[in-house]
Parts: C-alpha cells; sequence; structure tokens
C-alpha cells in the first residue's frame, strides 16, 4: 500500500492504471475506521481491480460549535488496517492542499441538503457535497462506497452524481451493528459507559417501530409518538428528531408505504447520534 498525499501525484498514479484498464474502488473517510469502513473496503476489493481508501476530516462540513477538533484521529491505527484490508492507495491530502487560501466553489444539493439532520447542522451537507465532488474529481472512480448509517448522506450524494453526470456508480452498504443494535460510528468512542448503554436506545426505537409496522401498523404520527416515548427514557437522551420520510425526497410521509425510511438524530450526553432503517 502506498500512503499518497499530493494530489496531483494520486491522479498520475490512476491515469495510468485507467490507461491499463483497471478498474477503480473508492471509499471515501475521515477515518478513525470501523467495521463498517472494513465492510466498504472489501466489498470495494471483491469488485474493483484498484482501490483507493480516502482519509481527509472535512473541516467544510462541521458547524462551527461542533467537534472537528475532537473528531478521532488515528492515523497509524487507519494505516494498519487499511494494509490489511489490501487497499492498493490511502490518500491523505493536508488541508491546504484541499482548501488552498480562497478557495470559493461550493456544491450544493437544494430540497434534500435542508432536511432532517440539515435542520440542526446548517452546512453539513454543502461540506460533504463539496468535498466528495472534489475526492471524486481527483479520485475519478467507477464505484465508490458508502454506508447506509449516513442515509441522508448517501441519498444526497447520489442526487449530486445524477444531477451532475457524474461518471460513478455509488453502492450503498448496510448498517454494520454492535451485537445490542448500536450502529458503529467513530463518534461512539467519545460515549462513556452509561452513555454507551443509553445509545443502544435508538437502534431500540427504530427495531420497535419496525415490529408495529409488521403488525399492521402504518400511521406515521402514532409510529413516532411511540420512538420518542421509548428514547425519552433514557436519562442521557435528547432528541434532534425522529422521522418518517420518502427515500427520494425526504419529505414526510402520512402512512407507511413501499419504500420508506425511519430516520433519527439524538444527543446521547454531548454525543449527537444517527440511525436509520428503510422499510421495503
Ligand atoms: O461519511 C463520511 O465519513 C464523510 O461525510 C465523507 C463522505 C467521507 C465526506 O467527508
Amino acid at each position: 500500500m502506498r500512503i499518497i498525499k499530493e494530489i496531483q501525484q494520486l491522479k498520475k498514479i490512476l491515469a495510468k492504471q485507467r490507461s491499463q484498464k483497471k478498474s477503480i474502488g473508492f471509499v471515501p473517510t475521515m477515518g478513525a475506521l470501523h467495521e463498517g469502513h472494513i465492510q466498504l473496503i472489501r466489498r470495494a476489493r471483491r469488485e474493483n481491480d484498484f482501490v483507493v481508501v480516502s482519509i481527509f476530516v472535512n473541516p467544510l462540513q462541521f458547524g462551527p460549535r461542533e467537534d472537528f477538533q475532537r473528531y478521532p484521529r488515528n492515523i497509524l491505527r487507519d494505516c494498519f488496517i487499511c494494509c490489511n484490508e489490501d487497499v492498493d492507495i490511502l490518500f491523505y491530502p493536508a488541508y491546504q492542499k484541499m482548501y488552498p487560501a480562497h478557495f470559493r466553489t461550493y456544491v450544493y444539493v437544494e430540497g434534500l441538503s435542508e432536511k432532517l439532520c440539515g435542520r440542526f447542522r446548517p452546512g453539513h451537507f454543502r461540506g460533504v457535497t463539496t468535498v466528495v465532488t472534489k475526492l471524486f474529481n481527483i479520485v475519478n472512480p467507477d464505484i465508490a462506497y458508502f454506508g447506509q448509517k449516513d442515509a441522508q448522506q448517501a441519498i444526497i450524494i447520489k442526487k449530486m452524481v445524477e444531477d451532475l453526470n457524474m461518471p460513478v456508480k455509488i453502492k450503498v452498504l448496510p448498517t454494520v451493528r454492535e451485537s445490542d443494535g448500536l450502529a458503529l460510528s467513530s463518534r461512539n468512542n467519545y460515549l462513556s459507559a452509561g452513555e454507551r448503554k443509553d445509545a443502544v436506545v435508538l437502534a431500540q426505537a427504530l427495531s420497535l417501530a419496525k415490529r408495529l409496522i409488521k403488525k399492521g401498523k402504518t400511521d406515521s404520527r402514532s409510529l413516532i409518538h411511540k420512538m420518542r416515548q421509548l428514547i425519552k427514557k433514557k436519562k442521557n437522551a435528547k432528541i434532534d428528531y425522529v422521522a418518517i420520510v420518502d427515500t427520494h425526497n425526504l419529505e414526510p410521509l402520512k402512512k407507511i408505504k413501499r419504500k420508506t425510511l425511519l430516520a433519527l438524530a439524538v444527543w446521547i450526553g454531548k454525543t449527537r447520534l444517527i440511525d436509520n432503517i428503510i422499510i421495503n
């Protein structure tokens, strides 16, 4: 595995691979890799000749009072994981290389970026779509891999790729969970032992809704109410939102339909966690 920090150097290596008709799989990350990322990397490895993983904690997607400074960083461990998974290139650019002084261009997916998490994290998805566009332009992958845990992010990126005719296929892989159901996230590192116990309530609320839907309950208001009641029982929990929405436009749905996204964001102490399921 090679660790590349320079954009031009990476482009040169990848142009050579492309000229040899090698397919390129890409896994963009912010590091602090966990089993969820490993599943994405393994899938990319299986499906492509050449695999690039990027690690870049993107300042643009963090609000001024968010956790950019304390976001977990462990590049040595991440290198070890990527090496073990037979990644060809770990792209690890410096901030000034990605955002030189006088950077002025942003990518924004209107109508989707303001909803759900966007309401509570203004500017977040503009940061995500801008950096992902830059990374796609640098890597020019055949396939890029994302996790279902960040459902809204995946929906927005798919829309951006469609709208801007980006020549990349987006694959979204299932959320990886701890044995008790907690969705893996780099932010789980922040949780104290007590908070970790309470954090499972996100997955429990989604499971409760799933069970009720299976029993024939389809009224969103009542499902959301039941999920909120369950979450509120945890003393460390504070709800940002619990939502039942259409998987394409993220508009609230009055009733569960064929393909519905159940999504929630909950603070557990000082840590904001998200989770979701899609009802098929
Ligand atoms: O999901 C993430 O880790 C980030 O939002 C991404 C896609 C790497 C962009 O910074």
